[in-house]
């Protein structure tokens, strides 16, 4: 995508005789109205837009991209270059009022090309949509993107808010207690899973040796490795310019016992409502699991974020999430560029 002016004709014609052509430029501060305006009810409960509009426009690794009908932007979608050197597409909106003129095509071509200027050919571009979202599917399907996998956003009830704030290093087993962490009734009583489990946040520094060590050389407390997590709506590979970005953000975490690494997850609030968020990367079902009940001072989680293995089914169940009305499969499709 060549910055300014005009790449292509979308097509789109008002219906009064009057074709008007749209093309794709960046984005400006000027177009903020417009925009939160169209977006106003993408989903039932709004869309985030407003919340990223202004990290999005001044976006140093990426492009916020605007389809221009007359002047007026009626659709936007951002690309970004993500640390591990891919490129990520994502926030593909078009204003209600001119939908299926072939908009959302134009944008995604752009985005494209975009990502191929900031990611460099052969590079590969992702993005990530709801298997609800049959309108997206078909369109990033028709746009050369190929299905690379799936996770799940798991949900479950809030157990307890209670606990100190979070500490750097702490006992899960008190915390544990302290969130008088739950059973299922059908599940027999077990040693506790928690028991001796230390758990600490990764400092930025370190981030990168872990992820060499899960990508070369895992020691077997520490399997299954997954190839990667979804964090906050974007995909996360195993790369240690991944988990330093996790890392930096202050979400990345292990959990030792005896002395042993036995998991490593992404954790931290996310969303509108700062609801506790787990994503795990490596360890057992049913340490995680554990982790998922009771986390230090933290609470314990309200979602899950797995991807679509028995195993990750499995540590789902064990830590009683459930896919409940807001849960739903994400799809994550790949190109390369
Ligand atoms: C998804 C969205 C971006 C599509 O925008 P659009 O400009 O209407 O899409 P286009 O006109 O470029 O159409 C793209 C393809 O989808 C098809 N399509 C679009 N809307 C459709 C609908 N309501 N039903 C069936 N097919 C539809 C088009 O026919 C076209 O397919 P084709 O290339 O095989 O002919 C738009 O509906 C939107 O903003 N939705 C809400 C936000 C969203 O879902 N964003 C994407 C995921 S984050």
């Amino acid at each position: 995508m060549n910055g300014e002016g005009k790449i292509s004709r979308a097509g789109a014609d008002q219906g009064d005789g009057d074709p008007r052509e749209v093309s794709v430029r960046p984005a400006v501060a000027a177009d903020r109205g417009a925009v939160l305006d169209f977006c106003a009810n993408t989903w039932p409960g709004g869309d985030y837009i407003p919340y990223v509009w202004e990290d999005w426009l001044n976006d140093a690794r990426g492009r916020l991209l605007a389809a221009d009908l007359g002047g007026r932007a009626v659709g936007i979608a951002h690309v970004q270059r993500l640390a591990d050197g891919s490129a990520w597409l994502e926030g593909l909106r078009v204003d209600p009022a001119v939908r299926r003129r072939g908009i959302a095509r134009l944008l995604t071509q752009a985005s494209l090309d975009a990502a191929r200027e900031l990611a460099g050919r052969g590079a590969i571009a992702r993005l990530m949509v709801s298997e609800r979202n049959a309108v997206s599917r078909h369109l990033v399907e028709r746009s050369g993107f190929r299905l690379e996998r799936r996770s799940w956003l798991m949900e479950r009830e809030a157990v307890n808010d209670g606990g100190a704030p979070a500490d750097e290093h702490s006992s899960a087993a008190e915390a544990a207690r302290a969130l008088g962490a739950p059973r299922r009734e059908d599940e027999p009583p077990q040693e506790d899973p928690l028991a001796g489990l230390e758990l600490a946040r990764v400092p930025e520094a370190e981030a990168a040796r872990l992820a060499g060590l899960l990508r070369d050389d895992p020691p077997a407390s520490l399997l299954p490795v997954r190839p990667g997590l979804v964090w906050e709506w974007a995909w996360v590979s195993l790369h240690p310019a991944g988990l330093t970005d996790l890392a930096g953000q202050g979400v990345l975490w292990t959990a030792r016992r005896r002395g042993m690494l036995a998991a490593v997850a992404a954790l931290g609030r996310s969303g509108p409502d700062d609801d506790l968020l787990l994503a795990p990367l490596a360890g057992t079902a049913l340490l995680l699991a554990a982790l998922a009940r009771g986390w230090p001072g933290a609470g314990a989680p309200q979602w899950l974020s797995i991807l679509d293995t028995p195993e990750d089914g499995e540590l789902a169940r064990r830590a009683g999430f459930h896919a409940g009305n807001r849960s739903h499969g994400q799809l994550i499709y790949a190109q390369v560029l």
